[in-house]
């Protein structure tokens, strides 16, 4: 029997992230289970802090970015003593199951927590990365790659007026997939992203190329990728090429807001459903994802353990469109 249960976001916000809280009180009462969110991901654990969440709290939200709930990267939950202090907290409030709303740092905090604390955790994958295994879409990623696109489409209005190659640098830690979509979408003319080595040397033909077509050009760059960023890209397009006119755009923290999409706020409410039915099912250390429109329960290890891979047929299909 559950009647009482915590959810909290850790790690960096992402939009739709409220529309999960949400369809978690919103399934939770459906199912007569009080919720309690906690402040701040595990820091709010350990220093048990909490709201109890009524649907009404929830009102006006599934529009908006960032997370209700506020959240962290808490360095002291790397520390056995204040998740012991954690689970004290939990137990003295009677709560019987976690639901934890965030990206791999979130799921390892939870495996960790496994050794201080019997309750069982389902996680709902939030982050803008989309780099966990088990979900085609984590929450945010969809809301992400639509901001990109709708700055790389400015920026490519003032490159084409001026002949100028643009070097965009987008998100995404040690992951390329935001660099990857956006740079279908927006029909960028070269990516680099960590998951693809040889993207160097194919720039620098590529360089020769542009020089005898002149035109303006869009470069994706991921923050991880090996090249170094944006900045080191564009030494190294000026280097190849002292005429070119090359600008630096660094898209930053505007990915990591804005109203989530539409698909981002379906994504969000089925996972927040899946992961309270979870809980009643009695699952534990999984999190809840959607592959080809199916809902599935991954363990946390395997959803942390390998960034996802670059799908072969994007790959192919990003190399004809940018050629
Ligand atoms: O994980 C989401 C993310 O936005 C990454 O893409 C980025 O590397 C990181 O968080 C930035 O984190 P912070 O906002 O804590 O600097």
């Amino acid at each position: 029997m559950i009647n009482k249960i915590a959810v909290f976001t850790s790690g960096g916000d992402s939009p739709g992230m409220n529309a999960c809280i949400r369809a978690v009180v919103l399934t939770a009462k459906h199912f007569n289970i009080d919720v309690l969110g906690y402040i701040k991901g595990y820091e709010g654990l350990i220093d048990n802090v909490y709201q109890k969440l009524l649907p009404e709290n929830l009102k006006d939200s599934v529009h908006r970015g960032g997370t209700i709930l506020k959240s962290a990267r808490s360095q002291r939950f790397m520390e056995e003593k204040f998740r012991l202090q954690a689970a004290e907290n939990l137990k003295k409030e009677d709560v019987q199951g976690i639901i934890a709303i965030g990206g791999d740092g979130t799921f390892k905090g939870a495996l960790a927590f496994e050794a201080q604390c019997s309750l069982p955790v389902i996680g709902c994958a939030g982050t803008i990365d989309n780099d966990l295994v088990g979900t085609d879409f984590t929450i945010g990623y969809d809301t992400a790659i639509n901001t990109v696109i709708e700055a790389i489409d400015k920026i490519r209005d003032t490159a084409q007026s001026h002949d100028r190659i643009f070097v965009v640098e987008v998100m995404g830690r040690d992951a390329g997939l935001i660099a990857l979509r956006s740079a279908i979408g927006s029909g960028a003319d070269a990516l680099l992203i960590p998951e693809l080595k040889s993207d160097m040397k194919e720039l620098a033909s590529k360089i020769e190329k542009w020089k005898k077509e002149g035109g303006s050009r869009i470069i994706i760059v991921s923050e991880g990728d090996e090249s170094g960023g944006a900045f080191k890209v564009a030494e190294f397009i000026k280097t190849a090429w002292p005429l070119a006119d090359v600008k630096v755009s660094v898209l930053g923290h505007i990915q990591r807001g804005g109203n989530p999409t539409c698909m981002e706020r379906v994504n969000a409410g089925i996972t927040g459903y899946h992961a309270v039915k979870a809980l009643l099912d009695g699952k534990k250390s999984e999190m809840v994802g959607i592959v080809n429109k199916t809902v599935t329960y991954t363990p946390f290890e395997k959803a942390v353990k390998h960034h996802t891979k670059i799908k072969p047929e994007l790959e192919l299909l990003l190399s004809v469109l940018s050629a």
